[in-house]
């Protein structure tokens, strides 16, 4: 009887703070909002990660997508694009004139890639690791570019190299009616109370 008491009372406590307007899913107590704006609700980090054409060319796009999910980030856009020479270029303007941009040009624009903005804590450095460096012969296994490729000219995926860079690149990607706020029903498993 005891125990029965204890489980009834656990119950009702996992409740508390869902009691949102979806009476029928309480764990996913609010549909996604849309933003107005690309900034991430206070205190969430936020990065953009894109799969490049090769990526998308050989199938990897839902592996890819995978490690972020089972890692604990939280997908908040996602779109495919065929990406223009202007956008890549707003993308990539510090290296607009290196001697390699005309060939990451012509790969980045062959196909579609698929862009993504992924939220959590610490997500731009962990996403940073979890890809690799740009060159996939430095890179570890276990690592995306460790992976899944063997050229730097084919690394497969995009992650912003820091917090102000991820800033610039989700609003040259996306706009805030893009982005979705919602509460995933796994954070409270993945992040810190
Ligand atoms: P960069 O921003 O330096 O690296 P990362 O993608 O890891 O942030 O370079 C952008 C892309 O340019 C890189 O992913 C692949 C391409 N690239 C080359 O093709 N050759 C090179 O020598 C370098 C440095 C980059």
């Amino acid at each position: 009887m005891l125990q029965l008491r204890v489980f009834v009372r656990v119950l009702q406590q996992s409740h508390v703070g869902n009691q949102g307007p979806n009476k029928a899913f309480p764990l996913a107590h609010s549909a996604g909002r849309r933003n107005t704006s690309t900034a991430p609700p206070a205190a969430a980090e936020r990065t953009l990660i894109a799969v490049k054409p090769d990526g998308v060319q050989r199938g990897l796009v839902g592996k890819i997508i995978q490690r972020f999910e089972q890692r604990g980030f939280k997908l908040v856009g996602i779109k495919m694009l065929q990406v223009s020479k202007d956008l890549l270029s707003e993308h990539y303007c510090e290296l607009r004139a290196k001697p390699f941009y005309p060939d990451v040009q012509a790969y980045m624009t062959s196909g579609p890639v698929i862009a993504m903005v992924w939220e959590g804590d610490n997500v731009v450095q962990t996403s940073r690791s979890m890809v690799g460096p740009t060159d996939p012969t430095q890179a570890q296994s276990g690592t995306i570019r460790g992976d899944f490729s063997i050229h730097v000219s084919r690394n497969v995926v995009h992650a912003s190299d820091s917090l102000e860079g991820a800033q610039r690149e989700i609003q040259l990607w996306f706009e805030g009616k893009d982005l979705l706020d919602w509460d995933c029903c796994s954070r409270a498993w993945t992040h810190r109370p």
